[in-house]
C-alpha cells in the first residue's frame, strides 16, 4: 500500500513530527510504501472564493490559484491510504492544515457520477497532536472525522496525543499504521496456496520498554 502522511508544523523536532515519524515507521513496518509531507514546507494560498462563491472546483474538480496545492492533491490521488496529523490549535488542526483542506473539500466532495473523490474508500488514520492540557484535541478530531466523512475516506483510526501520552501514543500511531497496511482481511483468509507472491504480515513491533525494580 502507497500511504501518504500529512503533517503541518514548523517545529521540526516537536510533536507533530515526532507523530508523523511514528506514522512512517508503521507504514515501513508494514510493509508499505510511505511519502512524508509536511504543508509548512508548501507554499499554500486560502481559498479565494471565487465568482459567486464556486470556482472550477465545483466543475472542475481543480482550484484556480497558482500554488503547489495541484501537485498535492495529485499525491492524494496517487496515496493507497493517508495519515493526517495536525498540531491542535486552538482545539482545532492548524491553519496550514485547514487552508489546504478548505480547498481539497471543495474539489474533491462535489465530484458525482462515478468520479471518485481522491480520499473515496481509502483508509484513514487521524492524529491530534496537543500540549500539555490536550485541551481541544477531542474536538479536533471531531473536525478531521467530519472532512474524512464528506470527502468519502474510510476512517480507520483517531488517535488523540499529548505530551503527557507521548511515549505509549506514538507507539499506537505506529501500530494503527501497521494494521491499516495489512492485506485486506479477504486476502488474510485466502488459502495459504492461493496467496502465491504475498509476503505474510508480521506482528506490530512493540518497544515497550519495561521499569526496573528501583525505578
Ligand atoms: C497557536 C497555538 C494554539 C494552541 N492551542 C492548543 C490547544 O487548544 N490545546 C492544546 O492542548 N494545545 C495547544 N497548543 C499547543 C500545541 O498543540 C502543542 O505544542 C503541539 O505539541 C504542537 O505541535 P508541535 O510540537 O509540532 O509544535 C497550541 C499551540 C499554539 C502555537
Amino acid at each position: 500500500m502507497k500511504v501518504l502522511i500529512v503533517t503541518s508544523t514548523p517545529n521540526k523536532e516537536g510533536l507533530t513530527a515526532a507523530c508523523g515519524e511514528a506514522a512512517r515507521q508503521g507504514v515501513v513496518d508494514g510493509r508499505s510504501r510511505a511519502r512524508l509531507i509536511n504543508l509548512n514546507d508548501h507554499n499554500l494560498l486560502r481559498c479565494a472564493v471565487c465568482e459567486d462563491g464556486w470556482g472550477p472546483c465545483r466543475t472542475k474538480h481543480r482550484c484556480r490559484l497558482e500554488d503547489d496545492f495541484g501537485e498535492l492533491q495529485t499525491m492524494f490521488e496517487e496515496a493507497e491510504g493517508i495519515a493526517w496529523v495536525t498540531p491542535v490549535y486552538f482545539g482545532e488542526p492548524s491553519e496550514a492544515m485547514k487552508a489546504f483542506t478548505d480547498r481539497l473539500r471543495r474539489c474533491e466532495a462535489m465530484k458525482k457520477d462515478g468520479s471518485k473523490s481522491v480520499l473515496e474508500g481509502k483508509p484513514v488514520v487521524c492524529v491530534a497532536a496537543a500540549g500539555g492540557s490536550g485541551n481541544g484535541a477531542v474536538h479536533c478530531l471531531a473536525e478531521m472525522e467530519r472532512l474524512v466523512r464528506q470527502l468519502r475516506g474510510t476512517p480507520f483510526d483517531y488517535i488523540p496525543v499529548t505530551q503527557k501520552t507521548r511515549e505509549y501514543q506514538t507507539e499506537t500511531i505506529h501500530d494503527a499504521l501497521v494494521a491499516m497496511c495489512k492485506p485486506k482481511a479477504a486476502e488474510s483468509t485466502m488459502p495459504i496456496s492461493a496467496r502465491k507472491g504475498q509476503s505474510r504480515s508480521r506482528k506490530p513491533r512493540r518497544r515497550i520498554r519495561r521499569r526496573k525494580p528501583n525505578e
